[in-house]
């Protein structure tokens, strides 16, 4: 028999080529999820595209039009409880949410963060990865704790920084394994298949053994 599957919002701000992963993710078989929502900070988004595209339950909420933070994270507090949503994935969502949502809803809230953290927390992870120098950088999806990017991480896919990379080729490169790794994560979530304690995320046997543990999951 079939688990239930997991009620998940995702929360975006654009392009949505990650939400656009956990739609794909979520229709095959077996995908112990179902996106039932999804919430844009801005309208006319390409995401917004994309869930329509989907038939996917679709809201537009505005802090500057709802008066504010505080308002804008009720008006989603309420949007999510009523859907019965009970995981949130932020992809690509531009905004730092409060601390009180964050508590709300912890170890139910997951993002994506186009860095191998804790390098390079914040924005322009592929221009700072380049400046610094390093040879391997990624992507990884961690629990959302109080902080910026700095929850407890539960995958990573790394990438070779190449001579000729830029910013947009390694982001190229870098976003590949994004549309890999957050379903393969959400998964390990939805199955219960990650413990977190200590602030550190473990992933069951079970799973490990079946390889979805790897730090790098895109690796061929
Ligand atoms: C991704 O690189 C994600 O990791 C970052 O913002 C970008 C969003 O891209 N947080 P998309 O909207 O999912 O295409």
């Amino acid at each position: 028999m079939n688990p239930v599957r997991k009620r998940v919002a995702v929360l975006i701000s654009g392009r949505g080529s990650n939400l656009q992963a956990l739609i794909d993710a979520a229709g095959e078989t077996g995908f112990p999820a179902e996106i039932a929502l999804v919430i844009s900070d801005r309208p006319d988004v390409q995401g917004l595209q994309r869930a329509e595209r989907a038939g996917i339950a679709r809201q537009v909420l505005m802090p500057k039009e709802l008066g504010g933070r505080a308002a804008f994270e009720a008006a989603l507090d309420e949007a999510l409880r009523k859907a019965g949503i009970d995981l949130i994935c932020l992809a690509g969502f531009m905004r730092i949410l409060g601390a009180g949502f964050v508590a709300r809803w912890q170890g139910r809230l997951i993002n994506i963060h186009p860095s191998l953290l804790p390098a390079f927390p914040g924005l322009d992870t592929h221009q700072r990865a380049l400046e610094a120098g390093v040879k391997l950088h990624g992507c990884s999806v961690h629990f959302v704790d109080a902080g910026v990017d700095s929850g407890p991480i539960i995958g990573q896919a790394a990438v070779p920084v190449l001579p000729s990379d830029d910013a947009d080729s390694l982001a190229d490169r870098v976003l590949v394994e994004e549309h890999r790794l957050y379903p393969r994560c959400l998964e390990l979530v939805c199955l219960g298949d990650v413990q977190l304690r200590d602030r550190k995320v473990t992933v069951a046997s079970s799973a490990a053994a079946k390889g979805a543990a790897l730090a790098n999951p895109g690796a061929r």
